[in-house]
């Protein structure tokens, strides 16, 4: 009898220690989050709200760590630079739950003037490899940029929705973009929704990203913007298709755009398939190699030459009386390779203006 009743307390105790285990593997106070990500491999983060000026810092020296958020998860008003979150890790599994919300408060913040005036703090910064996977995360107001991903791959994000649209009214919300991405090799970004008011997605630096199934609306496209910097590895893009996506009330629904004022760098194999634009204002394709200190300047430069971008089933219509199907700009010599096939816009105030006519469109 007496080892059947020793069973018995032994197995009540082992069930007492793997609830309490889950139990504190839950973070619903700022003051758990050290012991929490130092003693578990399988953490909630429950209606949490973190502190103003406190990042929400979860950073994993162990491997295949899943995280997931439940409920609301706010992030307490400052002015200063955030990130509001970051994540760093390896095969980490990142998980929205069904109805949770990371909530920037953006509308706190949002005073029309974007990266500039009032300090507002970057949301989300995001380091992941070895195959990590964030899923159906839901991010609401933005205070300035949404996502950074920089060091990361192979690293895949799918089923996101970043609605910063409240940012609309009365054109408060400024340099909002969905994601900015750097020094990344392996991305794929799919089957996710970005209402907001700069790039969808802008791609500084990289290699070997395909970006499906996005619907982008209130931006400003789907965008590289490369010469950030004065290494060449650093303003090297290569192998970057956008396929099956919606770009709808944008200024720009492509945009390809080089700085000149750093070094020397290149684009290459850049592949836009199966993208439907619709109320486009300013242009329907734009590639400009005249950036410098943030703006066009009409004089191009070759400094990085973008050799290769396919177009492929790119449709469009345009809207209003600044509006113009394509405008490109280049350098002499440094584009090559811009192949197009089944691209039309309509709509269109002004003619299309290019200094390169792409095979197989009549600019
Ligand atoms: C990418 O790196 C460049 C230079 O290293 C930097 O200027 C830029 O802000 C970075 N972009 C992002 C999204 O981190
Ligand atoms: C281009 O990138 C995609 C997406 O990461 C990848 O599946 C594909 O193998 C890459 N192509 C080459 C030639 O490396
Ligand atoms: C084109 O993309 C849309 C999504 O924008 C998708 O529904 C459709 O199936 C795609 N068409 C092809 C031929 O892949
Ligand atoms: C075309 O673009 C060039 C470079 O910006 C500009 O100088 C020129 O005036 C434009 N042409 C038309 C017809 O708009
Ligand atoms: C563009 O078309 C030319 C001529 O058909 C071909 O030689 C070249 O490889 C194509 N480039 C790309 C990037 O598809």
């Amino acid at each position: 009898m007496w080892f059947i009743r020793l069973i018995g307390v032994l197995s009540a105790a082992s069930i007492a220690v793997t609830a309490a285990g889950d139990q504190s593997c839950t973070i619903t106070n700022f003051e758990q989050v050290s012991s929490v990500i130092a003693d578990c491999t399988d953490i909630r983060v429950s209606d949490l709200q973190v502190p103003a000026g406190e990042t929400l810092d979860l950073e994993f020296k162990k491997t295949g760590v899943t995280i997931t958020f439940e409920g609301k998860t706010t992030f307490g008003y400052k002015e200063w630079a955030g990130p509001l979150l970051r994540i760093k890790g390896k095969a980490l599994t990142v998980v929205g739950a069904e109805g949770s919300v990371l909530d920037g408060q953006g509308q706190l913040y949002w005073d029309g003037k974007g990266g500039k005036g009032k300090k507002k703090p970057k949301f989300f910064k995001i380091k992941a490899t070895e195959g990590s996977h964030f899923k159906n995360i839901n991010l609401l107001n933005c205070p300035v940029q949404c996502t950074s991903i920089d060091h990361s791959g192979p690293l895949t994000l799918s089923g996101w929705t970043i609605d910063v649209s409240a940012g609309d009214k009365d054109n408060l919300g400024h340099n909002t973009d969905g994601f900015d991405i750097n020094t990344t090799d392996g991305l794929v970004i799919e089957n996710t929704v970005v209402k907001n008011q700069d790039d969808c997605i802008a791609v500084n630096q990289g290699t070997n990203f395909l970006f499906s199934n996005m619907e982008c609306s209130g931006g400003h496209g789907m965008s590289l913007s490369v010469g950030t910097s004065h290494e060449i590895s650093k303003n090297t893009v290569r192998n970057i298709t956008f396929a099956d996506s919606v770009v709808a009330k944008s200024r720009n629904g492509i945009h390809i755009k080089t700085h000149t004022n750093s070094g020397q760098g290149i684009i290459a194999d850049v592949t836009y398939r199966n993208i439907t634009m619709t109320d486009i204002w300013r242009y329907a394709v734009n590639v400009e190699q005249d950036y410098k200190e943030g703006s066009p300047t009409g004089h191009p430069v070759g400094n990085i030459p973008i050799e290769g971008l396919t177009l492929d089933n790119v449709r469009g219509t345009l809207t209003g009386g600044e509006s113009v199907p394509v405008y490109i700009i280049c350098a002499e010599g440094a584009c090559t390779d811009f192949n197009w096939s089944s691209v039309t816009f309509d709509g269109a105030a002004n003619p299309s203006n290019c200094s390169l006519i792409p095979h197989g469109f009549p600019c």
